[in-house]
């Protein structure tokens, strides 16, 4: 394994490794990915080149669950679901504690620079059945994930609204202080923390067929949650829900529901702007009344351009967005 020299300035005035696997056999064993991992790219900051190595060779257990996600595509809401699914609808304990000491954000110690634990070692020592979270791309996931064939939840989003709601998230947490037009020029450049997203969600969208891949979008949560809950229920080999069951959780998983839960809506949890709000609109076509024409524009050429490559196109991943 091999990281790059850094090639230029992300936001938080970091570096931008890249990683790329090197031998012969190795890349072998990285089925279903037979694919030259050189030309991807991932932006990340300068702390995270005293981590990788140890995220690459992350040893994972067979009961093991990988929330993969770019930011803002629907983690914590998929993270509730699938908890709550590997712990037998357990409301109480998720009503009494944050999500994010429940299922551990992996490479948080990398990109946070309070969180006062290293979060690798966290995700380490948690207890089964461990559901962790990452925004890391497929070429940057722990190799024993690949190896080892373990448990992935993958949700993608439409670019638009994913760039919304990370400009949001950014400027509220403070890590952005510029316009929101210089922020999609940034984003499409691949300078904001965990771009490139277009190879991020198309790789996992072209291994949605593996067993050990769930592959998902936040618009199909959003067209029809239940579907998506019995679909992820066989995945997981959990016990079938009964309808009060479904009813509970559905409830439970709602926006409003969620907003309101003193730790279900993690917003408090962020050293934030006082307006910061971490549950905010939870809708899809947020795009719509918050981008200029003509960045809605540029985000559908580079998003068409990119997916024509793979002989894919929007409409089929997101439906209508
Ligand atoms: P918006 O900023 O568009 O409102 P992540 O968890 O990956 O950071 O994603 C956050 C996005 O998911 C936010 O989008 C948030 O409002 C939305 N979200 C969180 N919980 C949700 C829920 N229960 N239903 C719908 N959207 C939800």
């Amino acid at each position: 394994m091999n990281v790059s020299k850094p090639l230029s300035s992300s936001l938080s005035g970091s570096i931008i490794p890249m990683m790329q696997l090197q031998g012969k056999e190795e890349a072998a064993l990285w089925l279903p990915l037979q694919q030259d991992w050189g030309n991807r790219w991932c932006t990340m900051p300068q702390r995270y080149l005293s981590f990788c190595d140890r995220i690459d060779a992350f040893e994972t257990r067979a009961s093991d669950v990988f929330v993969v996600t770019f930011m803002k595509c629907g983690t914590t809401w998929m993270q509730e679901l699938a908890w709550l699914l590997l712990n037998r609808l357990d409301f109480d304990q998720a009503k009494r504690s944050y999500l994010m000491d429940r299922s551990i954000f992996m490479e948080l110690s990398t990109i946070r620079d309070r969180y006062g634990k290293d979060s690798v070692t966290v995700c380490d020592q948690m207890s089964n059945p461990r559901l962790i979270k990452t925004h890391l791309p497929a070429q940057l996931l722990p190799r024993e994930i690949w190896l080892r064939k373990r448990k992935i939840i993958y949700v993608a989003r439409n670019a638009k609204d994913v760039v919304v709601s990370s400009y949001h998230f950014m400027k509220g947490v403070g890590h952005w202080e510029g316009s929101i037009d210089e922020f999609v020029d940034e984003f499409m450049k691949d300078r904001v923390m965990f771009t490139s997203y277009l190879s991020h969600f198309v790789d996992f969208y072209r291994m949605r067929n593996e067993k050990n891949i769930f592959f998902v979008t936040y618009e199909e949560m959003k067209r029809d949650l239940k579907q998506v809950i019995e679909r992820l229920v066989k995945f997981l080999d959990c016990q079938p829900l009964d309808e009060i069951q479904m009813e509970q959780l559905l409830k439970y998983l709602s926006f409003e529901n969620m907003k309101s839960g003193e730790h279900s809506n993690p917003t408090r949890y962020f050293k934030a702007r006082p307006d910061f709000e971490f549950m905010r609109r939870g809708i899809v076509g947020s795009y719509k009344d918050e981008l200029s024409a003509a960045h809605r524009e540029a985000l559908d050429n580079w998003t068409q351009n990119y997916l024509n490559e793979y002989g894919l196109n929007e409409f089929e991943i997101f439906g209508n967005i």
